[in-house]
């Protein structure tokens, strides 16, 4: 474990450079439900029941969860949702640290589960999180039905496309038309 590196929680003044973190590590084309916007990072920020940490190489962020007591529709569980570090500070430990602050503040405020998902191709995340205590619930394969007439454009009403614009399951950049 690194004990230079910082586990704080996360502030306004953190916002900027998690943002560019997880531009600079997540792949969300791997799963098409999310996206990694500054909406997704500030809605966190704004939950005030939010478990949203990150870790400090002197004023460097070089780490951060984002973790909420909002999961779909279960009241007592709890959702850790995005995790990084960055790559040159990858393998000392600091991700098992920002696992256990997240799950230990969201058991804390009462979650009886707390649930992430990992990419069946994420080795690593899928090691942190099985060796943090995680263990298989349900396994969901995503089945894409393309349509032969508009390959890429499936018509979604603009509400909706509102809607999940704003919680970050849409980029704004790439959206279905
Ligand atoms: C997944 C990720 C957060 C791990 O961060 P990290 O700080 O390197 O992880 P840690 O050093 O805390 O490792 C903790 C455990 O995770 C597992 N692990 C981490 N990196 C691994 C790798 N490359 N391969 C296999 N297992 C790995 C190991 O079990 C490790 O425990 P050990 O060191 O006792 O063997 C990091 O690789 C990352 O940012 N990836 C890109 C973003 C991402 O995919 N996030 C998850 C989806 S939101």
């Amino acid at each position: 474990m690194d004990t230079t590196i910082a586990v704080v929680p996360m502030g306004l003044g953190h916002l900027r450079q998690v943002l560019d973190l997880g531009h600079q590590v997540f792949d969300t084309t791997i799963k098409p439900y999310t996206s990694w916007s500054l909406t997704a990072v500030a809605e966190h920020l704004d939950s005030p029941d939010n478990a949203c940490w990150v870790a400090l190489d002197s004023d460097r962020v070089v780490g951060f969860v984002l973790g909420s007591m909002e999961f779909e529709h279960r009241d007592d569980w709890a959702y850790l949702e995005w995790i990084a570090v960055a790559p040159d500070m990858q393998g000392h430990g600091i991700a098992r640290r920002l696992v256990n602050v997240c799950s230990e503040a969201l058991f804390a405020r009462g979650a009886r589960h707390i649930v992430t998902d990992v990419e069946d191709r994420n080795s690593a995340s899928a090691a942190l999180m099985t060796s943090s205590g995680f263990v298989p619930a349900a396994t969901v394969t995503l089945l894409v039905r393309p349509n032969p007439a508009a390959p890429d454009d499936v018509a979604l009403p603009p509400i909706a496309k509102r809607d999940l614009v704003r919680r970050g399951r849409l980029s704004v950049e790439h959206p279905l038309r």
